[in-house]
């Protein structure tokens, strides 16, 4: 693996109450970390506080967050801007929140792209790759027309356009159906296969994101408990909350 994309250590709160503790990692290119953990346990927190977006939250970050040699806490909020999209592609746990349902998906796609007035991906090729429909009456639908799901495909589409070298992903699947979620999984791991990029997969779901993760981590009620690869952290779980958790899972993974 090379050298780190992302590298932090952070701690979160809201009013007095701290939600992260001292929370540290890193994630190097062409690597896939699993932020595992309950509802509750801060996973949202975590992809919020790196995106430098918890203030909208009603949240506050201290530590440090380190990417593409400067010190991201220290960034103002314009050239946050400039980072999110272009250098770091999200997918929001909620797309109802997310997207503005009055917009078209045309004019969603093109807003995404904004300033870069050459060189935008084709609309088809991009809602292709997340299973959405490509003909005119589909671009034509405000985003308050969609389901969940094709909410949740449309913001992974948004997400990718940018071919961010970090992307943060926050329950990217959970509105899905089996075999569309099966087939996002798929192209999360092409994308990192293809053009490497970093990628911190959040979900409350074990199972779904060992196959295609490097590396697992394990949040529990803010803090870190356990780290490692898939194998490890199933066929060797160390802190009891891991434990708890692998024995929850019907049957282990086979790696892909
Ligand atoms: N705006 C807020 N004000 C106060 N507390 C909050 C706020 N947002 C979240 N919290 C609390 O912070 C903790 C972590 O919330 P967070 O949304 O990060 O959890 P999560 O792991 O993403 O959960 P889920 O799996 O349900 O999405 C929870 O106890 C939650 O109640
Ligand atoms: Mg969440």
């Amino acid at each position: 693996m090379s050298s780190p994309v992302i590298e932090y250590t952070i701690s979160a709160s809201y009013g007095d109450t701290l939600v992260l503790h001292d929370v540290g990692g890193a994630i190097s290119a062409g690597e896939i970390v699993s932020l595992v953990g309950l509802s509750g346990s801060g996973k949202s927190t975590m992809a919020l506080a790196l995106l430098r977006l918890l203030r909208y939250r009603g949240g506050t970050v201290t530590g440090s967050i380190r990417m593409d040699g400067a010190e991201l806490m220290e960034l103002s909020e314009r050239e946050m801007r400039k980072m999110r999209g272009r250098r770091i592609g999200f997918v929001p746990q909620s797309p109802g929140l997310a997207l503005n349902p009055r917009l078209r998906v045309e004019t969603l796609l093109d807003e995404t792209w904004r300033a870069h007035a050459a060189g935008k991906p084709a609309s088809a090729e991009l809602l292709q790759s997340v299973q959405l429909p490509t003909d005119r009456a589909f671009l034509q639908k405000q985003a308050g027309e969609l389901s969940t799901g094709q909410g949740q495909r449309l913001l992974i589409a948004l997400a990718l356009m940018h071919s961010p070298p970090l992307l943060i992903t926050d329950e990217p699947t959970s509105a899905l159906d089996a075999i569309t979620q099966a087939a996002i999984l798929r192209l999360f791991a092409t994308i990192n296969r293809e053009r490497g990029t970093a990628i911190l997969f959040i979900s409350h779901d074990l199972l779904s994101v060992a196959g295609i993760s490097h590396r697992v981590s394990i949040l529990h009620q803010g803090r870190l408990v356990e780290s490692g690869s898939p194998e490890d952290v199933f066929q060797n779980p160390l802190h009891p909350f891991t434990r708890e958790l692998v024995s929850a899972v019907p049957k282990p993974p086979v790696r892909a």
